[in-house]
């Protein structure tokens, strides 16, 4: 059970600027479809260097609607990693196209650009690449692949709002379809929402009429000229997401201070970043690589192998400290083999981090205090003095 005094896992930043945009919404009387979603898409698409964003319910709302978009259905394979939230697995299912996982790197935790390029095969329609954790995907080499088999991308990219990938580009800039998320745990939330980045002006109208029923702009409220979803995001969210993005840089900063904070204490305590030490021992979030930057979603660590993390989860809760074993496999889940026949052992570098991985506490406000209580308490949890 965890009490009001825990260190929580996330907790959003919501001031004075969300609560009096929220508040001009409620007092327009222009809940749905108003002045302030379409203001939240531009402010977004500015921040972000893009033409136009296509703002939705959620971030799955986005991933279905970009799979719609690439035509991916019954009898397509797209290539794309199991070591990911459910969700980038889940919208190619919406629309019976087939998930072929390909093993994760075990440094960066994205999908290994040699094993995609392995799996492309006759059946292969696309990419979903995933940049987990706030980390960009291989997307230089990704995309190349994709091209030079001409195959289409649609990038899951709700975890990294801010990341920058291999050729120093802003992640979901690049020019494919990319998505983006904002539950509360998020690094921008507008509680429930997504987002997705069209590829032109034409696709943007098609998203906006697919997120509305299928309405076209010029079209009355009951006619409808394709088959559509209520994906429509309300214009509270809207504004808390304008709120947000007015301080995304800041918002960012404070999460990469607090990621510097736990991998100086922890590498203190025996803790090394992917790529820097034995992947079998205590690893950290690798850091980053030539132009590639991380956003900072989350932080999560690898137990050394063998360890029993669930009795380290167990210990830190006792200290009134929250943590999560995160993320499972996709393909293990029982409806993944139920529908598609997976067993274990098919992707051991997904699997064994999937074993091992385990969040901490992660947010911006996070005090040096509850950083050093976070690390003291997993140096003990772990039994990490018995290691020097
Ligand atoms: C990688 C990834 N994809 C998709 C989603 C789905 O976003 P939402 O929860 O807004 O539907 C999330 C959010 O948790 C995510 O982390």
């Amino acid at each position: 059970m965890s009490t009001p005094d825990d260190i929580p896992l996330a907790k959003p930043e919501i001031g004075e600027r969300e609560e009096e945009l929220v508040l001009e919404v409620l007092r327009s009387g222009r809940l749905s479809l108003g002045p302030v979603l379409e203001r939240f898409e531009r402010e977004f698409a500015e921040w972000l260097g893009v033409e136009d964003t296509v703002a939705v319910s959620s971030g799955t709302a986005a991933l279905h609607l970009g799979v719609r978009q690439l035509g991916w259905g019954e009898g397509d394979e797209v290539v794309t990693s199991p070591f990911s939230f459910v969700a980038s697995a889940n919208c190619l299912l919406y629309e019976n196209a087939t998930p072929r996982f390909v093993d994760v790197d075990p440094v960066t935790l994205n999908l290994d650009p040699e094993a995609a390029a392995a799996a492309v095969g006759a059946g292969t329609a696309g990419i979903l690449p995933v940049d987990i954790f706030g980390y960009p995907a291989a997307l230089p080499e990704l995309c190349s692949l994709a091209e030079k088999h001409r195959l289409g991308v649609l990038e899951d990219a709700c975890e990294a709002p801010g990341a920058v990938d291999g050729d120093g580009v802003e992640v979901g800039a690049r020019g494919h379809l990319a998505t983006f998320a904002f539950y509360a745990n998020k690094q921008l939330t507008t509680g429930e929402g997504g987002l997705i980045v069209p590829r032109g002006a034409g696709e943007a109208a098609e998203l906006r009429s697919a997120r509305n029923q299928g309405r076209a702009i010029d079209m009355d409220w009951l006619d409808h000229d394709r088959l559509g979803f209520n994906y429509r995001m309300t214009d509270f969210q809207a504004a808390l997401g304008i709120a947000q993005v007015e301080k995304a840089d800041d918002l960012l900063a404070a999460r990469s201070r607090v990621a510097a904070a736990y991998t100086e204490r922890l590498g203190a305590i025996g803790g090394a970043p992917a790529g820097e030490g034995d992947l079998d021992g205590f690893v950290l979030p690798c850091a980053d690589r030539g132009s590639e930057r991380r956003s900072w979603f989350v932080y999560t660590v690898r137990v050394p192998k063998d360890y029993d993390r669930a009795a380290v989860i167990a210990d830190l809760a006792q200290r009134g400290i929250q943590s999560k074993a995160y993320l499972p496999c996709i393909h293990l889940m029982p409806h993944y083999r139920e529908r598609l026949g997976f067993g274990g052992g098919e992707f051991p570098v997904a699997e064994d981090v999937a074993e091992r991985s385990l969040a901490l506490p992660f947010f911006p406000r996070m005090t040096d205090d509850q950083i050093d209580a976070v690390c003291e308490g997993l140096a003990e949890a772990l039994g990490a003095s018995d290691w020097t």
